[in-house]
């Protein structure tokens, strides 16, 4: 014990020496009135030393030089006391987004200011001249914030600085560049980097910002309101590797000497009023990644020298009137990976050789004039779109050539477990790649200017992440791990990854790992491979240092455990107690806190509520017994899996089986998305559709409990695949319990249902071999429709989609009535709509005769139901008189659905069949429970369904 007295003693001996000092008091006071105006300071800020570890704060010699404190939720303003600090040479206060307010005049005092950092705060008003007197600072990032006015012409005067960056403000007003006594950006010729895109920049960009002088690698104009020319001046800067001017009023022409700039890789001249005729830019050997798109420029043969840009990935003429045939030595450069030649009036064949690039990922060609495609018998592996081009005119080929979708890559990507099996973790904890439990440190990865464009390569992100780890090592960040998901492009060509970083060693990070993980990205300390570019990072706060309010530093609770010593048993006794209350309340508080972030929470008591009835047969189930009910999800209960995660098996205390789809990381909906389909799920009670039984959304887990059908898809059946032969009045049974479920959904909930993507695949088959529909994952209500009937996603699977839909993306019940019409002649012909590149539609259309016996479809028919019955199909021809009428062209000229089941019930009756007893049993040869697990396809899977989304109208200038 006296040893811990004479810690005490020591300490505050240490105080009063560290006090004397006249100055370091001051920086003292000062931080305590900057303590004062924000809230959430660290709480280890108490006593009278900052230089003692307070946590963010760095000294030299009892002085503060160092303030970082990136992501801590504080909130507050900036005061103008900030200034006092004189010996301050870092300030990082990035990632709070509650700091507010203006930033104070004063910040000019910092007269040893060399690093200056607050993306991602909400700092308001204009950017303060004083800036100008910061005579040191080589590092000022004020992106991402809400700062107003102009640029100040005094940031000229910065003569070090090496980066700037502004960019995702409200700036407005010229680009400042020096006149006279005034000083401009154009005297900064140490910087390597201007970003300042996304903000509201006017006027012409001044001849005079470039020269031969500068070191300018990076220039990010882009997405702001500038106009006039685009200087010739730029071409003197020959350090320059990204130049973005994109998304602005550009006009005249593109100077010819841009040709000098050999280091460029990346050029964005996009979405301008650029006019005149494109230079000859073969001098631009680095260049990578190209983007003329949307801009006036003159007719234009398919220039040859884009051929001889070899490092070209991407290449983007969207709208620029260029004409003429594609050369296919275009498709020979090596690293090609994406072509957008939209709207133009390239004519001819589309050829793309012999060696084409292998790392092609999309030729997009949509609304040219391309008549004819030479394929030179290899099927190509990438993504080619002809959507309205002459080829893609005929209906038919609409369903039989994929390049008639407008369908874009789908890019998914998630870091993967490295060796080792995930479990499941508790609260908001996730498992790190490394398979641990805890808080990972999240945010935004923003990369400005890839080079690349060929986003589903894994090696990209391999090599990122590989990048970021070796940085924290390198840097004795403590971190277990980086996991990288969710890449995307953002309306201004930014490529965003949702960035996870792991604690090593515990499961959360404390302020001291927090404050130097966020600084290592804010400050760029963090070089990311070279061909991603120019980035930002933009963290989420960070809400686990652990129990909050109870770290009490070593310091207050030693003194505690003395004072309790002395003072006697009583009043330790009470100060557990009072511990033991506070932790209890906290406790209380965080339950509550967490049934209120919990959407569901209220159906979690359906049975007592009368609120929710459309909610009363899908039950709230826990992720623990759906664990206990799959056996631990185990592999032998993996009955399927497909995009969006995998399906098991299950069976309920009570018996019943169930089947679970449960969805992966990257196909999760947002939980109002999720809500809404369990909602649309539980709306919706018929004897012909799936039922839902319940749902589980815990543990950062999405799944949907289904009732278990055991005789697997309608596919498999007629494939022979699943051991089941459906006769020919089975085959009339299972198109009209079809037809029953979809004449529900569409003429009695209310409001109608759209299944959208009826297919053989998604039709199960019970015990007693009853259809039921399976798959509302694309199902629109028609309420949802009628907002955006036009805007509405093509979705649906190839050879079941309905022209008029494909073509006017206008969806209506019709839609379905078309898939069900294919629906009908597979059940006739077991074959899939789309064999062998042929269209059953199409094939069955021209060979009916109706002159002849069984309409002269012999060829086509299934002969498993011919051989025991010949050619007496008891309404064989009113089936295919109806299946006609399903897949005409325009949706008015087809059934409604009642119609169908009306027409199906009469067949049924004259055969001698009462159509609404159910079915009996069927025999089959083989139990249904290997089949249906030894199937590679299963009926919860959708794998086979793609997302036509880019068939809309494209937004040219996204508002972001
Ligand atoms: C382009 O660069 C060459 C040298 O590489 C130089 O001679 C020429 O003057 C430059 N042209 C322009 C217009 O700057
Ligand atoms: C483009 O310029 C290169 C050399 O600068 C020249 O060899 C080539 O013929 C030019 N191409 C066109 C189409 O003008
Ligand atoms: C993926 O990217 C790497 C690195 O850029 C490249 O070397 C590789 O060839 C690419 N792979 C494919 C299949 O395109
Ligand atoms: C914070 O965490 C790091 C690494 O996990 C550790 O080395 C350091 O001692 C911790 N700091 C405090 C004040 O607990």
């Amino acid at each position: 014990m006296s040893e811990r007295i004479l810690v005490v003693l020591l300490l505050v001996l240490n105080y009063l020496l560290v006090a004397e000092g006249g100055t370091a008091d001051e920086d003292l006071s000062t931080l305590l009135s900057l303590k004062d105006t924000w809230k959430n300071t660290p709480p280890n800020w108490v006593g009278s030393d900052p230089c003692d570890d307070w946590d963010g704060i760095k000294c030299k010699n009892s002085r503060i030089t160092s303030i970082t404190l990136a992501s801590t939720g504080l909130a507050g303003g900036l005061s103008g006391d900030i200034g006092s600090l004189s010996e301050l040479e870092t300030l990082d206060l990035s990632y709070n987004k509650d700091l507010t307010g203006p930033l104070p005049q004063s910040i000019g005092e910092l007269k040893k200011l060399t690093t200056l950092i607050l993306v991602g705060c909400k700092f308001t008003g204009p950017i303060p001249g004083s800036i100008g007197k910061l005579q040191a600072l080589l590092y000022l990032s004020l992106n991402s914030n809400s700062f107003s006015g102009a640029i100040p012409h005094s940031i000229g005067n910065l003569s070090k600085l090496h980066w700037l960056d502004l960019a995702e403000n409200q700036l407005e007003g010229n680009i400042p560049v020096s006149s006279g006594d005034i000083s401009g950006l154009d005297k900064l010729h140490h910087a390597k980097h201007f970003h300042l895109g996304k903000n509201n920049l006017s006027g012409s960009i001044p001849p005079q910002l470039f020269s031969s002088e500068m070191e300018l690698i990076h220039l990010l104009l882009e997405s702001n309101q500038l106009t006039g020319d685009i200087p010739p001046t730029l071409g003197l800067v020959q350090s320059l590797e990204v130049v973005r001017l994109d998304t602005n009023s550009l006009r005249g022409s593109v100077p010819p000497n841009i040709n000098n700039l050999t280091n460029v890789q990346d050029l964005y001249l996009s979405n301008n009023k650029l006019t005149g005729s494109l230079p000859n830019l073969t001098g631009m050997n680095a260049l990578s990644y190209l983007d003329m798109s949307n801009n006036s420029l003159e007719p234009l043969d398919f220039p040859g020298w884009f051929s001889t840009l070899n490092s070209l990935t991407t290449l983007k003429m969207e709208n620029t009137q260029l004409q003429g045939q594609v050369p296919s030595s275009l498709f020979g450069l090596v690293n090609l990976q994406t072509v957008v030649l939209k709207d133009n009036k390239i004519n001819g064949s589309l050829d793309f050789g012999s060696s084409y690039s292998n790392r092609l990922q999309l030729v997009d060609l949509e609304t040219n004039s391309i008549d004819s495609f030479k394929q030179n018998d290899i099927v190509p592996n990438f993504k080619i779109i002809l959507k309205d081009n002459p080829i893609c005119q005929e209906s038919d080929k609409i369903q039989t050539s994929s390049y008639c979708f407008p369908s874009q890559p789908n890019v998914s990507y998630s870091t993967p477990p490295n060796n080792c099996q995930p479990g499941a973790c508790s609260s908001e904890q996730i498992p790190s790649p490394n398979c641990i439990c805890s808080y990972p440190y999240t945010g935004i990865l923003a990369f400005r200017s890839p080079s690349f464009s060929d986003l589903e390569n894994k090696t990209h992100y391999l090599m990122l992440e590989e990048f970021l780890m070796r940085s924290f090592k390198s840097h004795f960040v403590s971190v277990d791990s980086v996991s990288l998901s969710n890449p995307t492009k953002d309306s201004t060509q930014y490529l965003k990854l949702n960035l996870q970083v792991f604690p090593s060693g515990q499961d959360h990070f404390n302020r001291t790992g927090i404050s130097s993980t966020g600084f290592l990205l804010s400050n760029q300390t963090f070089k990311p491979p070279k061909d991603f570019g120019p980035f930002y990072f933009l963290a989420d706060k960070y809400d686990h240092f652990g129990n909050s309010g109870f770290s009490v530093s070593s310091k207050s609770s030693n003194i505690g455990i003395i004072i309790g010593a002395a003072v006697g048993g009583s009043v330790l006794l009470l100060l557990l107690l009072l511990a033991g209350l506070y932790a209890f309340r906290q406790k209380k508080r965080a339950e509550k806190a967490i049934g209120q972030s919990n959407p569901f929470r209220r159906w979690d008591t359906v049975e007592s509520n009368s609120e929710v009835p459309q909610l009363k047969e899908a039950r709230l189930f826990s992720f623990e017994e759906l664990k206990k009910y799959t056996k631990n999800f185990s592999q032998l209960n993996d009955i399927g899996s497909g995009g969006f995660g995998k399906v098991y098996k299950g069976s309920l205390p009570n018996g019943k089986l169930i089947a679970i789809k449960r969805a992966k990381k990257e196909s999760m909906q947002g939980k109002l998305e999720f809500k809404a389909e369990i909602e649309l799920l539980s709306r919706v009670h018929h004897k012909n559709l799936v039922s839902i039984v319940g749902f589980c959304f815990d543990q950062g887990e999405q799944m949907l409990v289904y009732e278990y059908v055991p005789n697997g898809t309608l596919k498999d059946a007629l494939s022979g695949k699943s051991g089941i032969r459906l006769d020919w009045i089975r085959r009339v049974k299972v198109a009209l319990g079809t037809a029953r479920g979809l004449a529900y959904l569409h003429e009695l909930v209310n409001p109608p249902i759209i299944h959208r993507d009826i297919k053989s695949n998604n039709i199960l088959l019970d015990d007693r071999l009853n259809a039921k529909v399976a798959d509302f994952g694309l199902s629109k209500s028609i309420l949802d429709c009628e907002k955006d009937h036009v805007t509405t996603q093509v979705k649906g699977t190839m050879g079941y989609l309905d022209p008029e839909y494909y073509m006017s993306q206008q969806l209506t019940e019709k839609s379905d009535v078309y898939s069900f019409g294919v629906l009908m002649l597979e059940l006739i012909s077991a074959r899939g709509p789309l064999e062998r590149g042929r269209y059953i539609v199409k094939e069955v259309k021209k060979a009916v005769d109706k002159t002849k016996e069984l309409y002269g479809l012999n060829e086509i028919i299934d002969p498993t139901i011919t051989i025991s019955l010949g050619s007496t199909l008891s309404g064989f021809e009113e089936f295919m008189d109806m299946s006609m009428r399903c897949v005409e062209e325009e949706g008015g000229n087809r059934p409604k659905m009642s119609d169908v089941v009306r027409e199906l019930e009469n067949i049924l009756k004259s055969a001698g069949v009462n159509p609404s007893e159910e079915s009996v049993s069927p025999s089959i040869s083989s139990s249904y429970e290997d089949v249906s697990r030894g199937s590679s396809t299963h009926p919860y899977n959708s794998n086979d369904t793609f997302d036509f989304s880019a068939g809309l109208p494209y937004p040219k200038l996204d508002p972001q």
